[in-house]
Parts: C-alpha cells; structure tokens; sequence
C-alpha cells in the first residue's frame, strides 16, 4: 500500500514496492547513499514513528539488534503505515538531484584497453548530475541493473559514459561486449550515490589527490574536470593503479589534461609487472611514496574494496582530515557498488 514518509518536515508519497531511498530522492529530498544495493549501511537512518518492512536488508548490513532499536536501510525498507525517520548524521538539506527514469540509446561503442570497453549513451533530454555520481542501466533482456560510474561532467548532460570491465559470465558484460550495438536503447535509473564533486560554494579550491583502481578511472575523471575547470591553478595528483600496462587507458586524455592544468599530474602505477614510464607496486603505497603531507588535501578514492581501504589508510596517515576523504567501493557482482 502507498504510504507517507516524512523527514525533518519533508513529507513525500512512497509508491507501492519503493524504497524510502527512491521515494525521496524521486521527489529532491537527499538522503546519504551510495551502494543502493543494501551492502554499505551509508543510508542507515533511525524510524522515529510507523513502521517498516526491512525487506532483503542483510543481517552484516542491519544487525537484528539495530532493528530492535528502530534502525533501517532507506535503500530496502519499504514503509508498512505513515512512517517518520530522522538521518542520522548532522547534514540535512543537501541539494540533490531528483533520480529519474530515462531511455538512452548506445551511440558509441570503443575499445579502450584489453578487456575494457568506453560505452556512451546519448539521451533525449539532459539528465542533471553531479560528476562523481552513477547509473543503474537495466540490462536488455534481463531484468538485471548493473550500476557503473558517469565519466563525464555534469555539462555533458545529454550523454552518459561508461567504462565497463570484461567480467566472464557477467550479465552485463555478456551483452556489453557481445551483441550491444549503436542504436540499442536501454532504460537507465539515476543519478544515484554521493560520490561526486562537491557544490561549487563549498569547493574552496583546496589540493586533491585521486586514487582510481581499474574502471575506477570513471568518476575520478568526471571529477577532476570539474575541479580543474573551476580551479585551473589547483594542484591534483591522478593515480591510476592497473596490474599490467595492457590494463592502462584513457593515458592520452590524463596527458592532454596534464598540458591544460600546470597543477595537474597522473601517475600510473602498474602490480603486476614492470615497464618504463610507469611506477610499479600499489597505488595508495606510491602515494605515501610521493606525498610527504596531504594535510588540507581532499582524497578521492575509487575501486575495489581493498584499494579503497589501503587508499582510507594512507589519506591519513598523511595527515588528511577524515571528513575530506571520499570513497566509492567497487564491490563483486552481487554485492556490488558502481562499476562492478
Ligand atoms: S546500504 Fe543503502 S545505500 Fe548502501
């Protein structure tokens, strides 16, 4: 049954089968999230009155003593009656893009390293995005949405690019690296996570070092074009961590980058294997290398989740403030966040 949801006075309509989550941001109410998949707990938020049904909330998310207390994942629970819940966090009153339904048609299918694969959608009206944040593309035929990562920037809103990685067996990597062809027209949800650059009045312009893991290479370039372009003179340190030099893409584009911006530099760094031009070893661990303080530094961090956290680890242990650290987890297919 459609029932109300409210949040610090915001009252919306959730549909029948919608996830608070969906229900507020469909209507421009921002709420934390980032995995919408019921794996990160990012949108744990507390039900002040009514009731939910927590539906496939996994108990390593949402323990049974959380929902006791009145805890809840907005990605999953479903309200039962009227309900009311408070986020737990200080911020409130976010700006937010409204998440919406769009069709978009493939217009260009590329070859970008061995195993992966530029895809751009073009869409008939503008979808209005932060650059950071990602979609849900319903695969064809399926009734699977995989989510992957925006590369471009929020005025490039009539386009969504997408890096994708080969993933044998994978529902969305049979289709995109079999029959997917120009002219396909694919239903999309987004924009969804809070992953992205943040407002411009609170950019204050300060240095960023970004540390992207494979395909995690997407929203790190969305990003930096935003930063650069709003601060040409801020310094930004690019880590592009790959396991071999066949893995490496996009090293023109960071190239060009690099030659517009004198702030701006990228590193590659290769794990598996060494060659000239390239550092060897693990990203996060190279940085530490480089960087002797990133104190006042914003950190963006992108990949897998042992990147991610060995990225968490050597933010700080240079020195960087928690609250500008700013990470988005690639998680397996199944328990996945963008990009899987
Ligand atoms: S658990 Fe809800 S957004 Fe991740």
């Amino acid at each position: 049954m459609p029932a109300a949801i409210s949040v610090s006075g915001r009252r919306v309509e959730c549909a029948e089968d919608q996830s608070i989550l969906e229900a507020f941001l469909r209507a421009g109410v921002w709420m934390p999230n980032s995995c919408n998949q019921g794996t990160c707990g990012t949108c744990k938020l507390q039900v002040l009155c009514g009731d939910v049904d927590h539906r496939d909330s996994p108990l390593e998310t949402l323990t049974a003593d959380e929902r006791a207390s009145g805890l809840a994942l907005a990605c999953q629970a479903r309200p039962l009656e009227d309900t009311e819940v408070a986020l737990r966090g200080t911020e409130t009153g976010r700006a937010t893009h409204l998440l919406r339904d769009l069709t978009a048609t493939v217009v260009d299918v590329e070859d970008v390293a061995h195993d992966t694969r530029r895809v751009r959608f073009g869409l008939e009206e503008p979808l209005a995005f932060s650059a950071g944040q990602y979609v849900e593309v319903l695969v064809p035929g399926t009734s699977k949405r995989r989510q992957y990562s925006l590369a471009n920037t929020a005025q490039e809103d009539k386009v969504l690019e997408l890096h994708v990685r080969r993933v044998p067996g994978g529902v969305a990597s049979d289709w995109l690296f079999g029959p997917v062809s120009v002219g396909d027209r694919v239903e999309v949800r987004g924009p969804l996570g809070d992953f992205h650059v943040p407002d411009m009045d609170q950019d204050a312009g300060e240095p960023m070092v970004l540390i992207g893991g494979g395909t995690g290479l997407a929203p790190l370039l969305g990003i930096a074009r935003t930063a650069l372009e709003r601060h040409p003179d801020r310094v930004m340190v690019l880590y592009h961590g790959v396991r071999t030099e066949a893995d490496l893409y996009d090293t023109d584009r960071l190239t060009e980058l690099a030659g517009t911006y004198p702030g701006f530099s990228v590193v590659t760094v290769l794990s598996r294997e060494s060659a000239p031009g390239h550092r060897s070893g693990y990203a996060p661990d190279v940085f530490v290398e480089d960087i002797a303080s990133a104190r006042g530094w914003s950190g963006w961090l992108c990949g897998s989740p042992a990147l991610v956290e060995a990225g968490v680890k050597a933010f700080k242990r240079r020195r960087m403030a928690p609250r500008l650290i700013h990470r988005e987890k690639f998680e397996p297919a199944d328990r996945r966040g963008p990009g899987a």
